[in-house]
C-alpha cells in the first residue's frame, strides 16, 4: 500500500512540470505545426519555407508588414507591385481566401482557403518562419 502511493508520488512529481510548462506557448507550437502541414499541402509547391530563397513565388518569410510585391530579385506582377498593399494578417487572409479578387491580374494561382481557422494556422506558420 505504502508502496503503491509512493509509485503515484513519484509519477505526479514526474508529470507536474510538464502540466506546468506554458500552455500558451504549446499551443501556439500546435498552432504552427498545423500551419507547416497547411503549408506543405497549399503552398511550397511555390513557395520555399527557406528564409531568404524565392521559388516560384517570393520567399515568405518576414512577409507579414511588408509592401506587397517588394522583395528584390523577384519577378512579380505589376498588378502585385502596384497594388499598394500591406500584408498585414487581415490582408493575408483575403489573400488566402480569394487572391485573384484581392489583386485582380495577379500571377499567383487562385488558392481559395476560406476557414478562418485554417488561415489562422497558416497565418502563425508563416510569422514563425
Ligand atoms: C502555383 C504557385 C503558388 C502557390 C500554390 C501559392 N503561391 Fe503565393 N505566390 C505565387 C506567385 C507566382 C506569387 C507572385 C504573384 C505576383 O507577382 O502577382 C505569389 C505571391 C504570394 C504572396 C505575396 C508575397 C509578396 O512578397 O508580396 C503571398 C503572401 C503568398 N503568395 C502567399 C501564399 C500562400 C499563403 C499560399 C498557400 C495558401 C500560396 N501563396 C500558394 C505562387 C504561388
Amino acid at each position: 500500500m505504502i508502496h503503491k502511493l509512493g509509485a503515484c508520488l513519484l509519477a505526479l512529481g514526474l508529470a507536474a512540470p510538464a502540466l506546468a510548462a506554458d500552455p500558451a506557448k504549446s499551443l501556439e507550437e500546435a498552432r504552427i505545426a498545423a500551419g507547416e502541414v497547411m503549408f506543405r499541402q497549399n503552398c511550397m509547391t511555390c513557395h520555399s519555407p527557406d528564409t531568404a530563397k524565392n521559388a516560384f513565388g517570393p520567399s515568405l518569410s518576414g512577409v507579414i508588414g511588408r509592401p506587397a510585391g517588394s522583395l528584390p530579385r523577384f519577378a512579380y506582377s505589376d498588378a502585385l507591385k502596384s497594388s499598394g498593399l500591406v500584408w498585414t494578417e487581415d490582408n493575408l487572409r483575403k489573400w488566402m481566401a480569394d487572391n485573384e479578387k484581392l489583386v485582380p491580374g495577379t500571377r499567383m494561382r487562385h488558392v481559395s482557403i476560406t476557414d478562418p481557422a485554417a488561415q489562422d494556422f497558416l497565418i502563425a506558420y508563416i510569422k514563425s518562419l
